[in-house]
């Protein structure tokens, strides 16, 4: 008689042909962060019919479904992100983007079909499994500081045990999964800087304070920070993306704004930067008769997988994929990811999806105008994913 886990491949592999539809889908009909009307009431429409406890929300996009074994049990939770980039798509695929300028350039639609298959194949099976499933569709991750937090908010990390998430990854091919003890991706935090000064005739400087000079010494300042300040074995990346400020060629500026992020890998120094940023700031614009104003934005923390959860996983994706196929990525990478803001409250692991196809057609890298995802990562993705809820539920 066939073990559990193998009647739950035998469904996903049924679904293989609606899973890569659903994905086609979604990819010709991508919406922007925090506008997912569409794609939330497509995945809720599919997965009303299987029998799967189905919530969503007033408050934002996204929804939760939830196979229920008995109430009084914990959860374990799998995410996918289901939002689309403002970019204008140049891939040649038939299911290309009929809404002009948007695109999933990033797999987020390939996240949202993995989730879906399995869903879908978990509800088939039925069988009492040993405790409770949650499937988390959660919009607006592009934007780093909304939507796993609003997931959260409205009780998605609720009696679950552990969380395990993915992200299509074109550097790997189809076939293989990347994993990474500790930190995986950066946290990723927003400022903007306001320098204050005072206009006056170009040509009568010493009766003004000029923006313009105060902010080029403060930008030049602000990027010795991490050279200087920062230990350089812990990685920190501090860019400033827009400065904008002045109105005439023989006007001082009175005022400039800048606009940038920060990355860091350490929970310490993370918090030290802002305090770093001021002092640096604070010296400038004092000894030049400005003032400023920073506001600094936390965003998604790092993304930090707990050693556990990754043996877990990878022990499940050795046995589908073979060891050989199954890379530790060794570095961290200063990207964000807001599933960070899952695993700085419950254990869990996420993971890189080799998406890299032989042809090379999904092999451009994310948030590229011809980016896309290999349809055959997809029945990996599922396996992988649906074999380690279910070892997970075991061990729980
Ligand atoms: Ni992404």
């Amino acid at each position: 008689m066939a073990t559990l886990k193998e009647r739950l491949f035998t469904a996903l592999e049924s679904l293989n042909t609606t899973v890569i539809e659903f994905r086609h889908h979604l990819h010709e009909h991508p919406e922007l962060s925090n506008e997912e009307v569409e794609t939330t009431a497509l995945i809720k429409k599919i997965l009303s019919e299987s029998g799967l406890r189905i919530t969503t929300y007033e408050a934002h996009y996204g929804l939760i479904a939830e196979l229920i074994v008995d109430e009084s049990k914990p959860f374990i939770a799998l995410r996918a992100d289901i939002d689309a980039l403002p970019i204008d798509e140049r891939t040649l695929v038939p299911y290309i983007s009929e809404n002009r300028g948007i695109m999933h350039a990033c797999g987020h639609d390939a996240h949202a079909a993995v989730l879906l298959g399995i869903a879908l194949a978990f509800a088939q099976l039925q069988t009492p499994l040993k405790a409770n499933l949650r499937f988390i569709f959660q919009p607006a991750e592009e934007v780093l500081d909304a939507g796993a937090q609003q997931m959260i908010e409205s009780g998605a990390l609720e009696n679950v045990k552990a969380i395990f998430g993915l992200h299509a990854y074109p550097y790997l091919p189809t076939g293989q999964i990347g994993y990474k003890y500790g930190v995986m991706l950066a946290s990723a935090d927003m400022f903007e800087i306001i320098i204050k000064g005072k206009s006056s005739h170009g040509a009568r400087p010493h009766e003004g304070v000029d923006a313009i000079l105060v902010t080029s010494m403060v930008v030049n300042s602000l990027n010795h920070i991490v050279s200087r300040q920062i230990d350089p074995l812990h990685p920190a990346v501090i860019s400033l993306g827009t400065i904008e400020g002045g109105k005439a060629a023989n006007v001082l500026c009175d005022h400039v704004v800048l606009k940038g992020t920060v990355r860091t890998v350490n929970h310490e120094i993370r918090k030290q930067i802002p305090e770093m940023m001021r002092l640096t700031i604070e010296g400038i614009t004092k000894s030049m008769h400005a003032s400023f104003e920073l506001n600094y934005n936390f965003g998604t923390p790092e993304v930090l997988n707990d050693k556990a959860m990754v043996d877990l996983l990878v022990g499940e994706a050795e046995r589908i994929l073979g060891s050989e196929n199954c890379i530790d990525l060794v570095d961290p990478v200063m990207g964000g990811e807001d599933f960070g803001f899952y695993l700085e409250q419950i254990p869990g692991a996420f993971i890189r999806l080799g998406s890299c196809s032989d042809d090379k057609e999904s092999c451009y890298s994310q948030h590229n105008s011809r980016f896309n995802v290999d349809d055959d990562a997809l029945m990996i993705g599922m396996k992988v994913l649906a074999s380690t809820a279910l070892k997970a539920l075991d061990e729980l």
